[in-house]
């Protein structure tokens, strides 16, 4: 399975991915990562280990536009699966369309709580004693499609924004490749909102 990874920050979701197949725990490969930020630290990660780059600025362009770019640079490289890791920007119906059931999001919170920007702030403000992260399919809304894998992580009293960022990331890291792997797989049975995971025979 050919991989389309986008960024718009760090990287590390990428980078554990990108360990994944290393470590053979996931059967795919990166066939490009895109990055809507030029200034985003993971295409660096990304050149060090060799996978195709592109930076695709989406300053001043129409979302349509800038997808339907988007759709092509993904279809010239043969893309089946797209993984959108720290990727900020939402992506038009008709991006959805092109990769239908394709696109897979991963986002630090147990959704449907805390969906968009600082979701770990937003859980520690609210004061929930268990959050955690999510992987799942990616339709035209924020962080809204089916759930693939969530991974519950408790706060604790101690904890700070930083910190239990870092154990949530941890676990991003963990069920991101899982996730993938089940789409590799084709183990996964969408059914209305729910996925169905079969098991191996
Ligand atoms: C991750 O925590 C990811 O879940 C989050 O951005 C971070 C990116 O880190 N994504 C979202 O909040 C999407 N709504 P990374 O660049 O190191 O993978």
């Amino acid at each position: 399975m050919r991989l389309g990874i986008l960024i718009s920050g760090r990287g590390s979701n990428m980078e554990a991915i990108a360990n994944s197949i290393a470590q053979k725990r996931l059967d795919a490969e990166i066939a490009i990562v895109i990055s809507n930020r030029a200034s985003a630290p993971g295409i660096i990660t990304a050149r060090e280990r060799g996978f195709p780059v592109r930076i695709m600025p989406s300053a001043g362009l129409e979302r349509e536009e800038y997808d339907k770019q988007l759709i092509d640079e993904l279809m010239t490289h043969e893309v089946d699966l797209v993984c959108l890791a720290g990727f900020m920007r939402l992506l038009s119906a008709n991006f959805v369309r092109a990769f239908p059931n394709r696109v897979m999001n991963v986002h630090p919170s147990l959704l449907p709580a805390f969906p968009g920007l600082d979701a770990q702030r937003q859980a520690l403000e609210y004061g929930v004693k268990i959050t955690g992260c999510t992987v799942h399919l990616v339709d035209e809304f924020l962080d809204s499609g089916p759930i693939v894998i969530q991974r519950a992580v408790p706060v604790l009293d101690a904890d700070t924004v930083d910190s239990l960022s870092a154990r949530i990331l941890l676990q991003e890291h963990g069920i991101y490749s899982e996730a993938i792997q089940i789409m590799v797989e084709k183990r996964a049975v969408l059914e209305g909102r729910r996925v169905f995971i079969q098991e191996l025979d």
